[in-house]
């Protein structure tokens, strides 16, 4: 697999990531053993970027990876986590917490839990309003003089947050949401990131699994499904919103492409430094995924893809607005 860099310090990941979350959270039914076959059929397909986070659980996720990373040798994986979450007794997240005191206790719980004395990109998950970034940043930047983490990333940021972290310490990623049916970071998040050197990794990438066209509506999916709270996947919208699929898929037939190939295509082809991590939970489907690496459509056909994303409307919001108020909106 094509490799690609983060940012300006030297961190080089494989052209497409891994997102472990729906391993153990947020998207129904888990199954241990069939994660741990995608964790593996992951490396042998040359994918070598994993992401997961404390929250994911909480904790579970990471102790898969660990799991994972005992029959490998660690230098094969480039980890990716996240600090900075905490919820309550029912695992329902209930605030952010990015001081220098939480962040070094939380550091010591990740690597024992993926079993590794060292973290290669560590994230902060959201910011902490009652920390000062620059706080926060100082808590990383000794975290990686001391060879806990080599690189810090930062997520569901704006411009100015990013610009004052930076200032403190490198920043070699961003990770937020990106994909065809969500282009918010396009005008002011990626010229920035671009100006100053760093990378950019899109969650969400096959939007939670819409844009593979293989929902067909929510009854599809676990009634805990995280995916039951949000606005496009509901009656009317998705009604709406698939439209945006079923035409993505028909461009993508003329080339014999899926459409989450389409999709994950896509996003490399915005930029090298783009590494999308679409999740699975499936053999199979990582096995579609990996594909998008190779799929080279000619420029007739990504013109089209792009008056189409330009001029379809997209209907309901990204998130509801117990999630959205944890997403930093500074300019
Ligand atoms: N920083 C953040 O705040 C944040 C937020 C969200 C996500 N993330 C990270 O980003 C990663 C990816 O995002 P995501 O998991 O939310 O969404 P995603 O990658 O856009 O979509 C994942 C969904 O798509 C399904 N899927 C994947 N490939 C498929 C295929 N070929 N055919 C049919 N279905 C397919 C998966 O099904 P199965 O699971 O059933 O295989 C899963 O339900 C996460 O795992 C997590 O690590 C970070």
């Amino acid at each position: 697999m094509q490799k690609r860099k983060l940012g300006t310090q030297g961190l080089e990941v494989s052209a497409l990531g891994l997102g472990c979350m729906g391993m153990s959270w947020a998207y129904g039914p888990t199954d241990e053993a069939e994660s741990l076959n995608v964790l593996q059929r992951a490396l042998t397909l040359g994918i070598n970027f994993w992401d997961t986070a404390e929250v994911y659980g909480p904790f579970k996720n990471e102790e898969l990876l660990g799991k994972a990373l005992k029959k490998n040798s660690r230098d094969k994986v480039i980890v990716a986590t996240k600090f900075g979450f905490i919820w309550n007794e029912k695992n329902e997240i209930n605030g952010t917490d990015s001081s220098p005191a939480h962040i070094r206790k939380s550091i010591e719980g990740s690597l024992k839990r993926l079993g590794t004395d060292y973290i290669d990109l560590y994230y902060q998950h959201r910011l902490d309003p009652k920390t000062p970034i620059e706080e926060t940043m100082q808590a990383l930047a000794e975290l990686v003089k001391v060879g806990k983490i080599r690189y810090i990333g930062l997520s569901e940021v704006g411009p100015s947050t990013i610009r004052r972290a930076h200032a403190v310490h490198p920043v070699s990623v961003l990770q937020s949401e990106y994909s065809l049916w969500d282009r918010g970071i396009e005008e002011k998040i990626l010229p920035t990131l671009r100006e100053l050197g760093i990378g950019f990794v899109p969650f969400s990438p096959i939007g939670r699994g819409f844009l593979t066209g293989k929902i067909a509506n929510l009854n599809d999916l676990e009634k805990d499904d995280f995916r039951q709270n949000l606005a496009r996947f509901q009656g009317e919208n998705f009604e709406h919103n698939i439209k945006l699929v079923k035409m993505v898929k028909s461009i993508g037939e003329k080339y014999n492409v899926t459409p989450v190939q389409v999709a994950l295509a896509w996003l490399l082809h915005q930029g090298n430094d783009i590494v999308p991590i679409p999740g699975t939970k499936h053999v199979h489907y990582l096995e579609e995924n990996v594909k998008s690496v190779d799929v080279k459509l000619p420029q007739a056909a990504w013109d089209e893809i792009q008056q189409l994303i330009s001029t379809f409307e997209i209907k309901g919001v990204r998130y509801p607005e117990s999630v959205m108020k944890f997403v930093d909106k500074s300019e």
